[in-house]
């Protein structure tokens, strides 16, 4: 187990511990904890959302609960159409919640911030006309978070960390697709979001430009350790990225589990336990719903 595995271990047990332990007790006799396990990051309590067209409402998710701690590398499981883009659009702050809410740093989120930046699985997220540089600054300079020299710098550094230097100066139709990808995920990190959320942000790319992808991730995220919303609906993806997983039952989505992932790894992939989780997860997914679905709700 490598040192990362074993913290993320260590502290997806404190946070089982955390949640398992009586709540408010205040006995002299247990010393205080030297290192509490903060509060999460980002929290979904009871979220539901909806689509209203003139005739009907369309549930997309189902009292949403997950907790999403900072360094988390936190994976939406789940069938197509179980509401995952929708729940990444309401953390985002595009979406607002019928019921329950979601808070970021203690904060309800009430609407879009750069402190939340998404990645979506599409090509053209890039105005065109902009050079990379000027792609990556542009957010930094719109949102006011820095002047031209310093937005030019820091975008410099993230371009410099997904490995495009050499095409700083190049235009978004001069670039593969994987390395369009690479520019949005410069740009969403150079911001230096509080949660970088994205939605399957390989899934247009071929097999093995993705698994790059996913190795080039996982590498930004060792060094950088960004806070990670994921949406997938590959099970050997959602096992490689992320250190935790919460696994969607289809329409309307609800939580059906969430699967700790950390042992797992681009290593993983060949390995007996690695096939055996895929096998369970797949099993999961894709066993009958035991709750009635929601149907649309005539208005
Ligand atoms: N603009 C919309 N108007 C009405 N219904 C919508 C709209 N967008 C999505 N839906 C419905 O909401 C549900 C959840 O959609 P969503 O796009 O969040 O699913 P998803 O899990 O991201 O699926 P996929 O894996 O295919 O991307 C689906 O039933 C979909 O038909
Ligand atoms: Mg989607």
């Amino acid at each position: 187990m490598t040192l990362v595995a074993a913290r993320e271990a260590f502290s997806a047990d404190r946070a089982r511990a955390a949640a398992s332990a009586p709540r408010g007790r205040s006995d002299a006799a247990v010393p205080p904890d030297p290192d509490p396990l903060p509060a999460p990051l980002l929290q979904m309590q009871g979220v539901s959302l909806e689509y209203r067209t003139p005739d009907r409402v369309v549930r997309a998710t189902h009292r949403i609960d997950l907790d999403v701690y900072a360094a988390d590398r936190f994976v939406l499981l789940g069938p197509s159409g179980c509401g995952k883009s929708t729940l990444l659009k309401a953390v985002a702050g595009f979406h607002a919640p019928v019921e329950g809410e979601i808070r970021l740093d203690g904060e309800v989120v009430r609407g879009p911030g750069p402190d939340r930046i998404v990645v979506f699985q599409e090509f053209d997220q890039l105005p065109p006309w902009k050079t990379v540089a000027q792609n990556v600054a542009f957010p930094l300079r719109a949102a006011g978070l820095l002047g031209r020299r310093e937005a030019e710098a820091r975008a410099r550094h993230y371009i410099d960390k997904v490995g495009l230097t050499a095409f700083a100066d190049s235009y978004p139709h001069q670039l593969s697709g994987g390395m369009k990808q690479r520019v949005a995920i410069a740009r969403a990190l150079a911001t230096q979001p509080k949660v970088l959320l994205m939605d399957e942000p390989f899934a247009a790319l071929d097999a093995l430009t993705r698994r790059r992808m996913q190795e080039e991730l996982l590498a930004l995220w060792e060094e950088v350790r960004f806070t990670l919303l994921f949406v997938t609906h590959a099970i050997e993806e959602a096992l490689v990225i992320g250190n935790r997983v919460a696994l969607f039952s289809p329409h309307p989505g609800r939580v059906r589990s969430e699967v700790n992932a950390h042992a797992f790894n681009l290593a993983s992939l060949g390995s007996g336990a690695f096939q055996a989780a895929v096998q369970r997860l797949h099993e999961r997914l894709f066993e009958a719903a035991p709750e009635p679905a929601a149907p649309a709700v005539p208005r």
